[in-house]
């Protein structure tokens, strides 16, 4: 078993938060992130909870504001710029509805991207708003260098993009993104999901208008818990596309809620739909502190040492790697299969290695809980089945 990593000891983390792992080599976290043992009981304790009278609002409500402030920590930003959700989608499809957009506008986003970053931008065809999807370069990685050209016509309103691709684990320079876009004027939308909890992520540092995702990949969470990200200055200018009966002011006050305020609330609660499952995100809440333990940068480099058995096993049989390498990669390693996919994809299984087969690669997503063993099983389980 591999020892320390940084102070990251992934043998002991292993034994109290990943007891199963043992008998399984999971390189699926970019699909499904296992839960920890902490956010396991949690749900548990919050499943007894609901037996018996509940605890005051106050004490319910905080895990609300914990899961606020854990998501704020993870991005670097302020808990009023988060909005809980119970998805990606759902705070994609916020901001596709809400943005100021008018007839002839464009929004940008690479081909090829998860359809949960394309579906909402198609939606507003209807309101006469056009979704370009810009080809990818020959590499088949989004063309960074032809997004920003495309944001000079003044028609392109919106860059909406995946941090890190689902399919090939290409990592957008975000910095480079952030500035063409505040150089145009263009909102930027990022969808996160593949991204937050394997790599770090400083919204201090690199302004974008809003981010999405979900919590059930590398976030290791429940399914159901999410957050959006709004950047501060746009929370009173953006209104939501729904009424949430809690996104208003004066609403903490249960005892009198038909006062009907109708100022919305100043923070991103405003694009809150509660009630939200308190159970999932009691559970996130530990999955978060977890991973900020652990720290999304010493995460990110026990990823890439992951990686190695199965680049030697890629270099030496001749197999392409279809992810990219150094600044532009990421934890998601693929190794392009062809027509063989589907094969090699059901004997790894049969070897107890869980991955993804996407677009015609298997795609590896180690996490936290991977040792090195796990990556040497994955590889030699593939070269047997060649
Ligand atoms: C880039 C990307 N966005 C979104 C999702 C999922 O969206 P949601 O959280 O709405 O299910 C996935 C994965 O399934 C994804 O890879």
């Amino acid at each position: 078993m591999t020892g320390t990593i940084g102070l990251l000891d992934v043998a002991a983390l292993r034994a109290e938060e990943f007891p199963t792992t043992a008998g399984f080599s999971y390189l699926d976290a970019a699909s499904t992130g296992l839960l920890p043992e902490r956010s396991r009981r949690r749900l548990e304790e919050w499943g007894r909870l609901r037996q018996h009278p509940l605890p005051p609002k106050d004490h319910t409500f905080a895990v609300f504001e914990r899961a606020r402030a854990l998501a704020a920590r993870l991005l670097n930003a302020s808990p009023d710029e988060i909005a809980l959700t119970t998805n990606t989608s759902y705070g994609l499809n916020v901001a596709a509805q809400m943005l100021p957009l008018v007839p002839g506008d464009l929004v940008l986003v690479s081909d090829k991207e998860f359809p949960a970053n394309v579906r909402p931008w198609q939606r507003l065809a209807d309101r006469g708003i056009e979704t370009e999807l810009v080809p990818l370069t020959a590499d088949g990685w989004p063309d960074e260098e032809r997004l920003v050209t495309r944001l000079a016509d003044p028609r392109v309103r919106v860059l909406a993009v995946s941090l890190v691709q689902f399919a090939n684990g290409y990592r957008v320079d975000l910095a480079r993104l952030s500035a063409a876009t505040r150089a145009s004027g263009a909102w930027l939308v990022v969808d996160a999901i593949q991204a937050l909890g394997q790599l770090p992520v400083d919204l201090a540092e690199v302004e974008v208008d809003m981010l999405a995702t979900g919590g059930q990949k590398w976030l290791l969470s429940p399914w159901g818990t999410g957050f959006l990200y709004v950047r501060r200055p746009l929370i009173e200018r953006l209104v939501p596309p729904f009424a949430g009966w809690l996104s208003f002011e004066g609403t903490d006050d249960f005892s009198r809620l038909t006062d009907y305020d109708p100022a919305w609330r100043l923070d991103a609660k405003r694009y809150e739909l509660i009630t939200l499952p308190f159970q999932d995100f009691a559970a996130f809440n530990d999955s978060l502190e977890l991973l900020l333990e652990a720290g999304p940068s010493r995460i990110a480099g026990h990823l890439q040492g992951l990686h190695e058995p199965l680049l030697d096993l890629a270099a030496r049989r001749g197999l392409a790697v279809t992810s990219p390498r150094g600044p532009s990669g990421s934890g998601i390693l693929c190794i392009g299969v062809g027509e063989a996919g589907r094969k090699l994809h059901g004997a790894l299984r049969v070897a107890d290695v869980h991955c993804s087969l996407r677009e015609g690669s298997l795609r590896f997503s180690p996490h936290v809980y991977n040792a090195i063993e796990d990556t040497e099983r994955a590889a030699s389980a593939l070269e047997r089945a060649l």
